[in-house]
């Protein structure tokens, strides 16, 4: 088989792109090493910064989003005793969206713009520098080959491109803590999320609808969730965000889901090796604090499928040549903003810690310098900041 852009990996980066360049006018086909069912059911993030509604919205994604997504003009802060609304719009003019990853997977999915073989295995990348090609055992067992102009990595963190794009520079920071996440049938009990900062760790109240909840609490390392019955999940999550205070309530309800998230920040650059082109988690991790990882991908593939339109319909490599900088800007912006994020609101057990954070929560949620800083980055910078 031959196409322009042979794309690894059909989650949100490798689906959006297809899109996007089919839009372009560039032919893409996407290998996938899972079932489309697998993909589209994997709970992942649930919060769009304007700029990824935007562009969804541009290229006709976002008919869904508009009438079943919630905006939501900012977050509570939580703190012991106090609860504070930093208000996105009044802020930085930007809101936010909650609207779940795997429904931005289904409409891509509904779109049927992008050629997938799912369940592919032993899937391999070759001659990176000059006429690339992929290799694959598609779902039939049949052996294929692909030929194409560029490749882009699509695969996140698991998959093969990332390490074919070495050699080149890795930056990493796991993190001391974990996230323990449960899905419940139940009214959110807040109408925007909640991020408390607790001296036992940290937790937040998310949401995906008007009857499903989405709420993570800060657990050690190696944490079993076997070791977390619902009724001590929930007694915790209502001393860390605060039931009681003001009146406010915590409504429990059925989990329905329940998983560990370990906390990761990781970099690697450049973007690019010869024609092999990385995008969203092949690239980069945030810890999931600030919401970006899903927002990032979306960033990348923006950039990308611009350069590559460029590359194949027009012969100009300049974007193409300035991708990885230019993609890399973003991510370090967002690199940062996840990191800060993180250490400001997890409890590590150190005292000189705890007050460092309290220090920094106080004059975010005082100063309107402090909390415009916070605001414009949650709600996230213009495409191609
Ligand atoms: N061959 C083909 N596909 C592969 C391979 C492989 N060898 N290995 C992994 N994949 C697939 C995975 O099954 C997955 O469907 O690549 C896809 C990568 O998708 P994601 O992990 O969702 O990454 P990405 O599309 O970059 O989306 C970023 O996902 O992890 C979240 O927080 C992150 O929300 C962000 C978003
Ligand atoms: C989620 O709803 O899953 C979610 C929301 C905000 C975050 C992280 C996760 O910062």
């Amino acid at each position: 088989m031959r196409t322009q852009v042979a794309i690894i990996g059909a989650g949100p980066a490798g689906l959006l792109l297809a899109h996007l360049l089919h839009r372009g006018g560039v032919d893409a086909v996407v290998i996938e090493t899972r079932s489309q069912e697998y993909v589209a059911a994997r709970i992942r993030a649930g919060i769009l910064e304007s700029s990824s509604v935007d562009l969804l919205e541009s290229v006709g994604l976002g008919e869904r989003l508009r009438a079943e997504g919630h905006e939501h003009r900012g977050i509570y802060l939580q703190l012991p005793g106090e609860r504070h609304h930093l208000d996105f719009v009044d802020l930085a003019g930007r809101s936010v969206w909650v609207y779940g990853q795997t429904e931005v997977q289904k409409d891509l999915v509904a779109a049927g713009t992008a050629q997938v073989f799912y369940e592919a295995s032993q899937v391999e990348l070759h001659s990176l520098q000059d006429r690339p090609y992929v290799t694959f055992t598609d779902s039939s067992g049949a052996a294929q080959r692909l030929d194409a102009d560029v490749i882009a990595g699509c695969d996140g963190s698991f998959g093969p491109s990332r390490a074919a794009a070495t050699p080149g520079e890795r930056y990493e920071r796991v993190y001391p803590y974990s996230w323990l996440g449960i899905l419940a049938d139940v009214a959110p009990s807040t109408d925007e999320l909640i991020y408390a900062w607790h001296p036992g760790g940290f937790a937040l109240h998310s949401m995906r609808s008007e009857t499903v909840s989405r709420l993570y609490l800060q657990v050690p390392n190696g944490t079993d969730p076997a070791d977390w019955p619902d009724d001590r999940i929930w007694a915790e999550l209502a001393t860390r965000l605060g039931h009681g205070q003001d009146g406010w309530k915590l409504t429990p309800g059925p989990v329905t889901d329940k998983s560990v998230l370990p906390m990761r920040s990781y970099v690697q650059t450049p973007m690019r090796r010869g024609r092999l082109f990385l995008a969203g988690d092949a690239a980069h991790i945030v810890p999931p604090t600030g919401a970006k990882g899903l927002n990032l991908a979306v960033a990348d593939v923006a950039l990308l499928s611009r350069a590559l339109v460029a590359l194949l319909i027009d012969g100009d490599a300049r974007l193409a040549d300035s991708y990885s900088d230019d993609a890399l800007r973003r991510v370090w912006r967002c690199t940062h903003f996840s990191w800060w994020m993180t250490t400001m609101l997890h409890a590590s057990g150190d005292p000189f810690d705890a007050q460092l954070q309290l220090s920094q929560l106080r004059w975010v949620t005082s100063s309107e310098a402090g909390a415009t800083g916070l605001a414009e980055n949650y709600a996230g910078l213009p495409i191609g900041f």
